[in-house]
């Protein structure tokens, strides 16, 4: 359980992003000065956009820089849903090195994760850095309550990625995913979450104090690394 989860608090998301691209960008710098290149997985959904339009515009030697989405909807590339496309918009015309984890969105999403899985094996790991988003069901990646939330919880410390069948599914992208398995995002030399609203980190402070036992993911994620994690948050 890590000992130190500090919360850094802003007055909007605006002055949240420009501080968590900041951290980034510093993450980004220390990987590439101490093992030659950087490989980082950045959270979907909607409130890092402001994140990566500030980190796009960091001087970094981003040739040396590997993203990838710490989950995916399996939908096709280019769909409105596609965190990595997202990503790619951002990201690719700096010359960074962005990897769709779901090239194809095949109808089986248990293969689709053990295809993830092995192209996420050939990258240099632990990752440098995690950032991750949380739902106000306190889902974290894409580590849902269902049928694969023991596997992505609990599974072989060597699982980099897996398929998943969220139950019941999320209103905002109602699709199966493929998720950082949570030893993925536990073992990653930095792990920064970024989240908005007081809903959101309610569920992050009783996550806290459930610890191992929290139903939560966040909750698992906090209480499985022993990193200190920061927390940045804005009212809205
Ligand atoms: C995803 C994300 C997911 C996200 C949370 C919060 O693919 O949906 O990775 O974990 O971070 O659902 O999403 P918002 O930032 O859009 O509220």
């Amino acid at each position: 359980m890590s000992d130190e989860v500090e919360w850094w608090e802003y007055d909007d998301l605006a002055e949240l992003a420009a501080a968590v691209a900041g951290d980034i960008g510093f993450i980004i710098e220390s990987a590439i000065d101490a093992r030659g290149a950087a490989v980082i997985a950045l959270a979907g959904g909607k409130t890092p956009i402001p994140i990566y339009e500030a980190l796009s515009s960091a001087k970094l030697d981003w040739k040396r820089v590997t993203i990838i989405p710490g989950d995916e909807r399996i939908v096709p590339l280019g769909d409105p849903l596609s965190n990595v496309t997202a990503l790619a918009k951002f990201f690719l015309p700096k010359g960074a090195r962005v990897m769709p984890i779901v090239p194809n969105a095949i109808a089986d999403y248990k293969a689709a994760g053990r295809s993830a899985d092995a192209l996420m094996q050939d990258l240099h790991w632990p990752l440098d850095l995690c950032l991750l988003g949380v739902g106000s069901d306190g889902h974290t990646a894409s580590i849902f309550p269902g049928p694969d939330f023991d596997e992505a919880i609990a599974g072989p410390k060597e699982c980099r990625a897996l398929g998943v069948m969220p139950h019941p599914m999320p209103d905002d992208a109602p699709v199966p995913r493929v998720t950082l398995s949570l030893a993925a995002i536990t073992t990653a030399r930095a792990l920064v979450i970024a989240c908005t609203g007081t809903e959101k980190r309610t569920v992050i402070e009783n996550a806290i104090k459930q610890g191992r036992s929290s139903p939560y993911p966040i909750g698992r994620a906090l209480a499985g690394t022993e990193l200190p994690v920061d927390i940045h948050w804005a009212r809205a």
